[in-house]
């Protein structure tokens, strides 16, 4: 009796030994309902274990996060710290644009979303052992929008290094751009600033705010904090006293004592204050006059900061252009007389139309990563030609293939432009397959790169089934790339005597497509982006009754156009 007492006791203590660490586990996996929402909706991409290497994450860039680093890219919290909760929650929310992180507001309960958010936090180790909470990024004394305050900052932009990955005019094209890689090694793109509406933690003034000062993690783009700033700790005063006495030394000129004691005080003043971010930066304890200098030093640097927001800001639209349909449809205006050259001002009294595009994923090669968001197009035309005006921004300018160390294989850029060999007879009549074409055939313009001056006519049946047209067109074509943005000028007669061609009329919808190649983003063949159809027109001359001036004069307009037309429908048959 007593040894069956004691194996039981002992089983029983043992039973406990075992149990014990699981318990424990438990308690940190959150509950069932997040493992629950987790390996239902977000495993498949982020990974049962959360190490971003679900079944889906193969062809995904950026690659789904990796949970177990604590790298959390949109925070709003000081460099260096974990997210909070609610950064966790919002972002759960919301989804990250540009990226294939979906937002779940509507397809997860408010308790779900907590759930997970608690059930993520359990791959990374650091989230239980940070006793204190994460220091949030301060958002008080923020500066207003306003021109003044764009303007500083323009000059922080410079002063700070953005423009190093970001490019002049923020288009993502700078000097860095193409070597850039993230924590895990993937190739990562600086964001083009002019289009804010893929940012992926938003695009107000206090969400850009808060991603260069806390930094975001995992991305090549360093936290701007503290004494990333020049003469950090220094008034803006005293930092031009400073510039000027650094530029004196640097011209080789003498300093007078005075100067030199000057000097010597800004120096230890810009010192103390570095020395006093570090300390704070690594959670040490300050004294209260450490501390104040610390503080007094980022009131200068936070003011900066809003003025950089600001001008980030200003480098987007106010809010992402209309797709090209309804009344936003390319309408080519009617010009007497000669046409715009590529610089021409006359251009300026146009709106671009935009064409968002995809990457291509429906044939192989495809383009998971696509790096080129949109095409603009304007277009004018007079009695007897056409000229289009095509813009697209393409971080790097590729105009031959390259194998380079650095940024591995690249090609060169292109655009093709894709029409029907014959516009639909009305808007019933089937178009041909978008992806080049199919039983029914398309015509297409292709530029490259590396040719930047001729354009190549292509008949197609299908994406890989095109050809060059025997008969080439007369085209005059002119392009250019500057600040990380391609023009692709191109002008042709409005008829052509080749049947292979689009024969273009007044009034007449044609349907207009679009496939483009960055290079430098491994673009070649189908792996591409690409549009689906939209519609352009030549639009008529404005009726009688917009006219101001007398009737005559559009009559007169209105007939000259048609005897034009006939005349050159005469000449062509
Ligand atoms: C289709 C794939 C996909 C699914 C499904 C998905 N994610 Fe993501 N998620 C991503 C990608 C890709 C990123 C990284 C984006 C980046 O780094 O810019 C990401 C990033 C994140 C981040 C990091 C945010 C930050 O600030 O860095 C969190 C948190 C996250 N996902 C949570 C979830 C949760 C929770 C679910 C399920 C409810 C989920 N994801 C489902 C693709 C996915
Ligand atoms: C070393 C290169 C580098 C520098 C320098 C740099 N950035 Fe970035 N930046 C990046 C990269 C890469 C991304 C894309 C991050 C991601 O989503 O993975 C980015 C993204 C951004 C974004 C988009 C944030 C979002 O929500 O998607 C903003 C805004 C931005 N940077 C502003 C700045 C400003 C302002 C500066 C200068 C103070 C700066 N960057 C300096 C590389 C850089």
């Amino acid at each position: 009796m007593r040894i069956t007492m004691l194996t039981l006791t002992s089983l029983f203590i043992l039973a406990c030994v075992v149990m014990l660490p699981s318990f424990g586990q438990e308690a940190q996996e959150g509950s069932l309902i997040g493992k629950q929402v987790y390996e239902e909706s977000c495993a498949h991409c982020h990974g049962l274990e959360g190490r971003g290497d679900g079944s889906g994450a193969e062809n995904l860039l950026p690659r789904p996060r990796d949970f177990t680093r604590g790298l959390y890219k949109i925070r709003s919290t000081e460099s260096g710290q974990l997210p909070t909760d609610k950064d966790l929650f919002d972002i759960i929310t919301v989804g990250m644009p540009g990226t294939s992180m979906p937002g779940w507001e509507t397809s997860l309960s408010t308790n779900e979303r907590e759930e997970v958010v608690k059930y993520i936090k359990t791959f990374f180790s650091g989230f239980q052992e940070n006793e204190k909470p994460p220091r949030e990024v301060r958002l008080a004394d923020k500066i207003p929008y306003s021109k003044e305050s764009v303007e500083i900052g323009k000059g922080l932009y410079v002063e700070l290094g953005c423009v190093e990955c970001h490019g002049n005019l923020g288009r993502g094209d700078g000097t860095s751009a193409p070597t850039l890689v993230d924590a895990w090694d993937f190739k990562t793109w600086p964001a083009n600033l002019t289009e804010n509406w893929n940012f992926r933690g938003g695009s107000d003034p206090e969400d850009i705010f808060k991603r260069f000062i806390g930094g975001i993690a995992g991305s090549p783009m360093p936290a701007f904090q503290g004494d990333t700033f020049y003469h950090f700790g220094l008034t803006p005063e005293q930092s031009e006293q400073y510039a000027a006495l650094e530029k004196k030394v640097e011209d080789g000129e003498e300093l007078t004592t005075e100067e030199e004691e000057l000097a010597a005080q800004y120096f230890e003043i810009n010192d103390t204050a570095a020395t006093a971010a570090l300390d704070w930066a690594e959670g040490l304890e300050m004294s209260p006059e450490t501390l104040k200098i610390y503080n007094d030093a980022m009131k200068v640097v936070y003011e900066k900061s809003w003025h950089l927001a600001n001008y980030v800001k200003s480098l987007s639209p106010e809010k992402r252009p209309e797709f090209a349909i309804g009344k936003h449809v390319l309408r080519s205006q009617y010009i007497q007389g000669e046409l715009p050259a590529l610089a021409d001002e006359t251009w300026n009294t146009l709106e671009f139309s935009y064409y968002p595009l995809f990457g291509q994923i429906v044939v192989e090669p495809r383009q998971f990563n696509p790096s080129i968001d949109s095409v603009n197009v304007k277009s004018f035309y007079n009695d007897t030609e056409v000229v289009f005006l095509f813009s697209w921004d393409d971080k790097t300018h590729n105009t031959s293939e390259e194998e380079n160390e650095e940024t591995g294989k690249t090609y060169q850029d292109a655009i093709a432009i894709q029409f029907p060999v014959r516009p639909p007879k009305g808007p019933t009549d089937p178009k041909p397959y978008f992806l080049w074409g199919g039983k029914k055939p398309v015509y297409l313009w292709q530029w490259k790169a590396s040719a930047p001056d001729t354009l190549t006519e292509l008949t197609a049946k299908g994406i890989d089934k095109a050809e060059e047209q025997e008969a080439q067109g007369n085209f005059a074509v002119e392009s250019d790339y500057t600040d990380g943005k391609y023009s692709l000028w191109v002008k042709r007669s409005l008829k052509t005597d080749d049947k292979k061609d689009l024969q273009l009329d007044v009034a007449t919808f044609v349907p207009i497509a679009f496939s483009v190649w960055d290079g430098g983003n491994g673009d070649i063949d189908t792996k591409r982006v690409i549009s689906s159809w939209y519609s352009f027109v030549l639009e008529p001359l404005p009726s009688t009754r917009r006219f101001i001036y007398p009737p005559l004069v559009a009559l007169l307009s209105f007939g000259l156009l048609v005897g034009l037309r006939r005349f050159i429908q005469r000449r062509n048959s």
